[in-house]
């Protein structure tokens, strides 16, 4: 994927999770947002484009409220138009680039609130959830989002056993990986975060269902769905056709049965994913 395909990645799948992320956390959020005060401290972290930052300025999140908002994403080019797209936002982004785990040991206690959207499923959940709710300061506020949770599902089926084993490789490769020689990724994430976040000592408020669902009315994907799921399909393909176990030409098949079925306007795509407010102690 180019640079410039994972930034319309990333902005297609604003409007998805605009559709997708729970309406109860959310709603809890913003309440205790507005229990907090006017001059609010928050961080979000691989906040990517900024779409959430446009999302909470678009739904009027913080009231009359002007936090001193700074997002953090490891790739500069991200930040870059992160930067572009916040620029009229109503309050100031704040955007730099640097890995969050390295920004996190720099950070304890001084931040009132935490953000992480569709971010936290990429790591191992035991040394980040400490690390990141370390940042806060004492009872300080979390809103971790879409954080994946061990279901994926592309309908209709081309070959239910195939699929089946295509899609627990693909969650297999969640489980395993590798960056920088350290593990990152958990396919159960949004159900293992419940004990990861209470081992860490947080208050979790409310907690509730994300998942994406995206199907085409009468053929006509809505936004950018279609380009989405392309971008989908291709993490189908680097990470799955990568594996050993893999059988090239029959996944080859496969993955062109799937894109085709997008050509149509016939794929349905589910992922289940669970989001969280809470306080750190
Ligand atoms: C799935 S994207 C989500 C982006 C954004 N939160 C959103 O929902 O649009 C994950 C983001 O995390 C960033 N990322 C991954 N590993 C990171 C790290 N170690 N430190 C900082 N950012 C990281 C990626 O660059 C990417 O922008």
């Amino acid at each position: 994927m180019t640079d410039d395909e994972f930034i319309r990645y990333l902005a297609a799948k604003k409007s998805l999770d605009d559709r997708s992320l729970n309406a109860h956390v959310y709603a809890r959020f913003v309440s205790e947002l507005a229990a907090a005060g006017a001059r609010l401290r928050v961080l979000e972290l691989g906040g990517g484009i900024g779409t959430m930052a446009q999302r909470l300025a678009e739904r009027g999140a913080f009231g009359s409220a002007l936090p001193e908002y700074m997002l953090i994403d490891e790739q500069p080019h991200v930040i870059t138009e992160a930067r572009r797209r916040c620029a009229a936002l109503p309050f100031e982004v704040n955007a730099l680039a640097i890995d969050a785990r390295e920004f996190l040991h720099t950070q304890t206690g001084v931040w009132d609130v935490l953000i992480a959207n569709a971010f936290l499923d990429l790591f191992e959940l035991k040394s980040i959830v400490p690390l990141a709710l370390r940042a806060l300061k004492p009872g300080g506020l979390f809103y971790f989002t879409i954080n994946f949770d061990g279901v994926t599902k592309l309908l209709p089926q081309i070959d239910a056993s195939y699929d089946e084993e295509i899609e627990a490789l693909y969650h297999r490769t969640m489980d395993e990986r590798v960056i920088d020689g350290v593990r990152s990724g958990d396919s159960h994430s949004g159900s293992n975060l419940f004990m990861h976040l209470r081992a860490a000592g947080a208050h979790i408020m409310a907690s509730g269902s994300s998942d994406w669902v995206v199907c085409a009315e009468e053929n006509e994907y809505a936004h950018d769905d279609a380009f989405f799921l392309g971008c989908i399909l291709g993490f189908f393909e680097e990470s799955v056709g990568a594996r050993s176990e893999i059988n090239a030409s029959r996944f080859r098949t496969w993955l062109n049965a799937r894109r085709a079925q997008v050509a149509r306007g016939e794929l349905i795509y589910l992922a289940h994913q669970l989001d969280f407010v809470g306080r750190a102690r």
